[in-house]
């Protein structure tokens, strides 16, 4: 489907041959153009496996600042590829589609910020890295699901502090930090789907199992999980438990890496307490196929590009981020 509307608009030229092994051609034009491929853990396992690297949010950003490719081609969402671009303006940034975006980042229109940031003149912002450049432009300081309770225990106890947007990310650091910051209403459509009744039915099911979760989930979610924590952490629990069963509550691309970390184990999603299907995925990241991959590297297109006065902006709260996270 891409592929024709590609072709109506005139980006590309010509149609995927039949057949045409994608991994291989993917492969070979990132050797030739001097291209990585970065993946989240939440696309596809297909993609996370073509990918030069897989990562959470966090690491995905410290190998965009570090790497010395020329192309760096962001499978997962927007925001992901904004913060590449960020960090490394004289590379070309590409994303397979410009579509996706990610319903917590659009949760915080940046004008919306600045005007309840000018209500509160005396809180510093800690945004999390799921927000537009726009957003991040101001902001304090960046945290991602790995490193935000270190930022945030990293400012005065007394420290007045606005956290977006994410309200469930930020209940949950007010509850172990001790902090009272003031939270934007903001959420991930994923994550806040996840149903209690089946991880109930699920403990029932497989008493032994422990459940995983990560911190956007609601506090009802995160009140039953033996552990919380983003999808870097999570993977490395269920690697060095000595549990076999985890009930996993985030987006489920992550069981691909957990299966390939642990054969052994069983890994168990839960589903989303409405509609028909067990389906926990993120429809954004799940834009990212190979095809479109294949295209994007060949015809370096769609760009993501930032004025330069923004990303310049934007840069600040990342790389004060960067610099306590080493
Ligand atoms: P991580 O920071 O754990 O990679 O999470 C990113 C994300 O989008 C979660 O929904
Ligand atoms: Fe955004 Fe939620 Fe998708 Fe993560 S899972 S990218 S927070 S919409």
């Amino acid at each position: 489907m891409i592929r024709q509307e590609w072709i109506e608009k005139g980006y590309i030229d010509e149609a995927i041959p039949e057949g045409l092994d994608l991994k291989t051609e993917i492969r070979r034009l990132c050797e030739e153009k001097n291209a990585v491929v970065l993946a989240h853990y939440y696309t596809d396992g297909t993609i996370q496996d073509v990918a030069d690297f897989v990562g959470d949010s966090l690491a995905l950003a410290q190998i965009a600042e570090k790497t010395t490719a020329d192309i760096l081609v962001m499978c997962g969402v927007h925001f992901m590829a904004e913060t590449n671009k960020i960090l490394s303006p004289d590379k070309k940034v590409l994303i397979p589609d410009l579509n996706a975006g990610c319903s917590l980042a659009e949760s915080c229109p940046a004008e919306e910020l600045a005007k309840f940031k000018a209500l509160h003149p005396d809180h510093k912002v800690v945004a999390y890295v799921n927000t537009s450049a726009a957003v991040k432009a101001h902001t304090d300081i960046v945290v991602t699901s790995t490193n935000a309770r270190a930022i945030v225990e990293s400012f005065p106890k007394d420290e007045k502090i606005i956290f977006a947007p994410d309200k469930n990310l930020g209940g949950y650091l007010n509850a172990v930090t001790g902090r009272n910051m003031l939270l934007w209403n903001g959420g991930c459509h994923v994550h806040e789907q996840f149903s209690i009744e089946k991880i109930v039915e699920l403990k029932a099911a497989h008493p032994a199992a422990k459940v995983l979760a990560h911190p956007e989930c609601k506090s009802g979610v995160l009140a039953l999980a033996d552990f919380i924590g983003s999808t870097a952490a999570i993977l490395t629990f269920a690697q060095n438990d000595e549990a076999t069963e985890f009930i996993v509550a985030t987006e489920s691309g992550i069981l691909h890496e957990m299966m390939k970390r642990c054969p052994d184990k069983v890994f168990l999603p839960v589903p989303p307490s409405t509609g028909p299907c067990a389906c926990n995925e993120c429809g954004y990241m799940r834009l990212n196929t190979l095809e479109k991959l294949y295209n994007t590297l060949k015809y370096e297109w769609p760009i993501v590009e930032l004025d330069e006065e923004l990303r310049t902006e934007a840069k600040k709260p990342i790389i004060r981020m960067l610099e306590l996270s080493k």
